[in-house]
């Protein structure tokens, strides 16, 4: 792995994988998040009406941050994009005070309102009918091709060899499933416990692993050892439902991934 330098203002190094074209390492989070932002900022100049899915938790959030900066600087303009849910927890409605671990409030606060999103596609994480539901987001997805699915990575158990879920497909989902209800696992649980301190609920709606294989391009940011440990189940562990992540590897030429040093410190570790 040689420091290579690929831009004038974020120097970065790939690391060489056979199956996933692009793997891009920043000595910190806020570098690799700047880096995903342009190159997002720079896929939506190309293509102002870009459909996007936006993944939620605390990895992405320098992204978001980064994005609903240059929105408000004028560099891009987001508003005729449409923008996707990877997931929701089910049971979960938009009501912050209500729900503060919910993924609606999360997107319309950083994502959907900041970037001027008019087009957006909210699950309905109070549907009656949850299944009726993933039904209803599948048709919505299936109307729209994606574009560019952003992405962040759930953390691995070597004990339960559990783990590394890509939205809420957890271990053990099968590759072809579209938007679906899912249980999640006690690894998803326990991380939401210990470092969220939410006691989430034990369901989610999700997009599947097959709606976001469909995306043109794949985004996936990861960063410190934890996170490192994930990538490295999915990126030289078997190729297989048990650890979900791995599917990017079948779709590898659409995929970047951005990390810090900390995660790419684990990769040698296989
Ligand atoms: C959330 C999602 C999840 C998260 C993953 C990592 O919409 O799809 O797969 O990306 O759990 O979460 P953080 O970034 O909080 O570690």
């Amino acid at each position: 792995m040689g420091l290579e330098a690929r831009t004038h203002v974020l120097p970065y190094y790939e690391i060489n994988h056979s199956e996933i074209s692009r793997i891009r390492v920043f000595p910190t989070p806020e570098e690799a998040a700047q880096a995903a932002a342009e190159e997002i900022i720079g896929l939506v100049r190309v293509n102002p009406q870009a459909v996007i899915t936006y993944a939620t938790g605390d990895t992405v959030i320098p992204l978001y941050e980064n994005l609903a900066r240059a929105a408000k600087e004028g560099r891009v303009d987001f508003s005729e994009t449409s923008g996707f849910h990877l997931d929701e927890y089910y049971p979960c409605g938009p009501n912050i005070n209500e729900y503060p671990h919910g993924f609606v409030a999360y997107l319309r606060q950083r994502v959907f309102g900041p970037l001027g999103i008019k087009n957006a596609n909210e699950m309905n994480g109070l549907a009656p009918n949850p299944d009726a539901e993933a039904e209803r987001y599948d048709s919505l997805l299936s109307a729209k091709p994606i574009d560019l699915a952003i992405l962040g990575i759930g953390p691995w158990s070597d004990e339960t060899q559990t783990g590394c879920h890509i939205a809420f497909n957890e271990s053990g989902t099968p590759f072809d499933q579209r938007v679906h209800v899912r249980t999640l696992d006690p690894v998803t649980l326990a991380r939401d416990r210990q470092e969220r301190g939410q006691n989430s609920p034990e369901k989610a709606l999700t997009q599947g692993i097959a709606n976001i294989l469909e995306a043109r391009k794949i985004i996936l940011l990861a960063f410190g050892e934890k996170k490192g440990q994930s990538l490295r189940a999915t990126l030289f562990g078997k190729i297989g439902s048990q650890r979900p992540a791995s599917a990017l590897r079948l779709q590898g030429h659409k995929v970047i991934l951005f990390i810090d040093e900390a995660a790419a410190s684990q990769l040698g570790k296989v």
